[in-house]
């Protein structure tokens, strides 16, 4: 079975798949994006996904390519064609395909849409996290507007190449104040000594995650302790615990930051407990 994405308005072989050279997402990263998770078959927080879609296309004054239950009837198509059972589904809007001018095109130009769905592994991930991964430090040289999911992230792969070549999985931003912003592409979280979690509060200097938003409700649903505000890096370095948070990795035990141990040097109690009942708190809907 080959696999299949949906390209602004049809179902195409995903070897096929291509959007026109002056698409502008191609030559301005003037777009936006979603990943959401499927897990066990059921889309993982559609409705947050979409709405935070929503926010980013009217950040940028781009209008939906389509009805938003039209949007949701191709999720689902695309999961289902690919036959995804646990993998992850990727929408991606541009402002779509005109002349190379750095102004908004006309107004009859329409968004671009893609769709795209991929099977992970439940087992593999699983793996990492009872092992924990190791994050790289790297100054925050983003735009002020991270809250926006665009899909403008050279400094988000600059900063992750060097957290690899660094030996680790996960970059984590640090501002001036050497405070630790989020990665770069989760959300950072440590648990101090006495056992708060914390997390840096969403204002423009991160991703408003959707994970970080269920695992904050988890947190209260359990009577944990939390404070949203910011950590710096060596407060991260005396953490407890430390893990990201991400559709793409869930909840993910961070155990080295910067070639430096973090707590027992293994997954942490709060991390993995979380990581267990996080799909008890999401909104699961059939693909
Ligand atoms: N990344 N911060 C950044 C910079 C991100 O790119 C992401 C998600 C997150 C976590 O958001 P959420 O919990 O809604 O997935 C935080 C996606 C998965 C990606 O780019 O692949």
């Amino acid at each position: 079975m080959s696999r299949i994405a949906y390209v602004n308005g049809q179902y195409v072989r995903h070897a096929d798949a291509a959007v026109h050279v002056e698409d502008r997402g191609y030559q301005f990263a003037d777009g936006v994006y979603e990943v959401c998770e499927v897990w066990q078959g059921k889309i993982v927080d559609m409705p947050r996904h979409l709405d935070r879609l929503n926010r980013s296309l009217n950040e940028l004054q781009i209008d939906w390519p389509m009805a938003r239950s039209a949007v949701e009837f191709v999720i689902r198509q695309v999961i289902r064609r690919n036959r995804v059972v646990n993998g992850l589904v990727y929408i991606q809007v541009t402002r779509g395909v005109a002349k190379r001018d750095h102004f908004f095109p006309a107004e009859d130009v329409a968004p671009s849409i893609v769709v795209t769905a991929k099977p992970t592994s439940p087992a593999a991930s699983q793996v990492q996290a009872d092992k924990g991964i190791a994050v790289v430090s790297y100054p925050e040289n983003r735009w002020p507007r991270v809250d926006i999911k665009t899909i403008a992230l050279l400094p988000n792969v600059l900063a992750k190449q060097h957290a690899k070549e660094n030996g680790g999985k996960e970059a984590w931003y640090t501002d001036a104040d050497g405070n630790v912003t989020e990665g770069g592409s989760t959300n950072a979280w440590i648990v101090t000594k006495e056992g708060a979690l914390v997390t840096r509060p969403a204002d423009n200097g991160i991703l408003r995650g959707i994970t970080r938003a269920v695992v904050l409700d988890l947190v209260q649903k359990e009577g944990l302790t939390f404070d949203e505000r910011p950590f710096s890096l060596d407060e991260a370095f005396e953490a407890k615990e430390a893990f990201v948070t991400a559709a793409s990795t869930l909840v993910m035990p961070v155990t080295r930051i910067d070639g430096k141990i973090i707590g027992n040097g293994h997954p942490g109690s709060v991390a993995t407990r979380l990581r267990e009942l996080f799909h008890t708190a999401t909104d699961l809907q059939t693909a």
